[in-house]
């Protein structure tokens, strides 16, 4: 079986279950852990699960079907899961709440063994490749009152066209890619998520023109590498074991050309994308960003660590300088460009004078926003088999260090912006304060 009948196999088993549904006013809740990638993977389960006749809720207690959908990407994730899962014991046996738990931990044996053993009252685990295979699964559950192990591992495939319920009429997220080919040694996303693979150019353009049709303003391209977009199908290509007989990659075969072509939909406003790796960011992807009025002046762009020691540990492959100089080189060639960026403290190994430079290079290019995280070890990753572990006391030390560093900068920062006039994308009312509305000028 192709993608093509694959899906249109789960369409039968939509409509089976829709079916069996019908006017029983049945709801669903769910639980995203974790990334854009996966709250967009989310948003195509509640599409699914909207088409088989459920309703949403945010009340547990009043729902028939309660999904989660994992990250594993740091390990405070599993208590809180574990925890949440034997919540629903007894809501389970009250009103018979079928329970379906996926996602990238599934895709981890040990997680995996954890759930059937001290869990077993959970009907359903799905992993990232069988998302889409969630249909059946459930129909399954209801139909032969069996419990569902939907897991593979493999590198997965790339499916189009599943029903999709999004969160936000106004910012559309959009995954061009699945996958990472570049296996960081402390990160576990390649061995859940499998190799690269893109989508189709076609499939992309036609999915944002659908977005601006109905009225969006804002894309987010969506990929754990998202600039090497296409660079395992033109390797296969050049190789000749991919053969381009449907001219799918005849006018873009790249990730700049890309942002080209979507900076020329009509309706659409802004574009951003996330994450790019920095040893990927080639001058034609400079220029693509420069030359598109649409795509934000405000890049992601993961640091990790600011020394090259741990950067060739991690298996960055660029250098403390190699960073620096890109930076710089955007800087030259996109006025008003702005950074954010990633940070791990305390990989195996970190020393004081390397995390030194780390704070070194947050002075040096001011960024208005670090996403840091504390390193978590993961097993499975090479990272998790080194000697030389930080102790937690000192992961935090400088966790704080470094969030003051950053907090003093980004304050200083934002005085720039008083009594200046921003044009902004309102995008809702403030987490911290219903009186206020949150925003994002261009650049940020
Ligand atoms: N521990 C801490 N942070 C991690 N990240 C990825 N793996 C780990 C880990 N094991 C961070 C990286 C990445 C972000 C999404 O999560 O900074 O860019
Ligand atoms: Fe993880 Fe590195 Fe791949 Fe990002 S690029 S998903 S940090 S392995």
């Amino acid at each position: 079986m192709n993608e093509l009948q694959e899906i249109e196999e789960q369409r039968q088993y939509i409509k089976k279950v829709s079916k069996i549904n019908e006017n029983k006013n049945l709801k669903y809740t769910i639980l995203t852990m974790g990334c854009k990638l996966n709250e967009n993977d989310s948003e195509k389960i509640c599409g699914m699960l909207e088409e088989m006749g459920y309703s949403r809720t945010e009340d547990i207690n009043k729902a028939n079907l309660a999904i989660y959908n994992t990250c594993c990407v740091r390990e405070n994730a599993e208590e809180r899961l574990f925890g949440k899962i034997g919540e629903l014991k007894q809501i389970k046996k009250k009103n018979n709440l079928i329970i379906a738990i996926g996602g990238c931990m599934m895709q981890e044996p040990h997680i995996l063994e954890k759930i059937k053993k001290s869990f077993n009252y959970v009907d359903i685990v799905f992993g990232t490749h069988t998302i889409h295979k969630l249909p059946e699964d459930i129909y399954k559950v209801i139909e032969k009152q069996k419990r569902v192990e939907d897991i593979i591992d493999i590198d997965g495939k790339v499916y189009e066209d599943l029903p999709i319920r999004r969160d936000s009429n106004i910012q559309g997220s959009v995954t061009i890619m699945y996958g990472c080919n570049n296996f960081c040694s402390y990160c576990i996303v390649p061995y859940v998520r499998g190799r690269e693979r893109s989508r189709k150019p076609s499939d992309i353009i036609k999915e944002v023109k659908e977005l601006a049709n109905k009225g969006y303003k804002e894309i987010i391209l969506l990929g754990q590498n998202v600039n090497s977009y296409l660079r395992s199908e033109m390797e296969a290509i050049a190789k000749g074991t991919l053969k381009d007989e449907a001219g799918d990659y005849k006018e873009i075969d790249s990730f700049a050309k890309l942002l080209r072509a979507i900076n020329k939909i009509e309706g659409i406003e802004r574009i951003r994308f996330i994450s790019p790796h920095p040893k990927d960011f080639t001058m034609d992807v400079i220029e693509a960003i420069r030359d598109c009025e649409k795509v934000c002046k405000f890049i992601h762009l993961p640091l990790q660590s600011g020394s090259t020691k741990m950067l060739k540990i991690m298996n960055r492959k660029y250098t403390k300088e190699q960073y620096l100089d890109l930076v710089e080189k955007m800087k030259k060639e996109i006025p008003n460009v702005k950074f954010s960026t990633d940070i791990i403290v305390g990989f195996a190994g970190e020393t004081e004078e390397d995390f030194e430079d780390t704070l070194d290079v947050v002075r040096k290019v001011g960024f208005e926003q670090v996403y840091m995280f504390i390193y978590s070890r993961r097993k499975g990753t090479p990272g998790d088999e080194m000697e030389n572990q930080i102790p937690e006391e000192i992961k935090h030390k400088r966790f704080d260090r470094l969030k003051k560093l950053v907090e003093d900068q980004i304050a200083i920062d934002n005085e720039k912006y008083v009594g200046t006039i921003q044009k902004v994308l309102v995008e809702g009312l403030s987490k911290n304060n219903e009186n206020m509305l949150t925003r994002k000028n261009r650049n940020k």
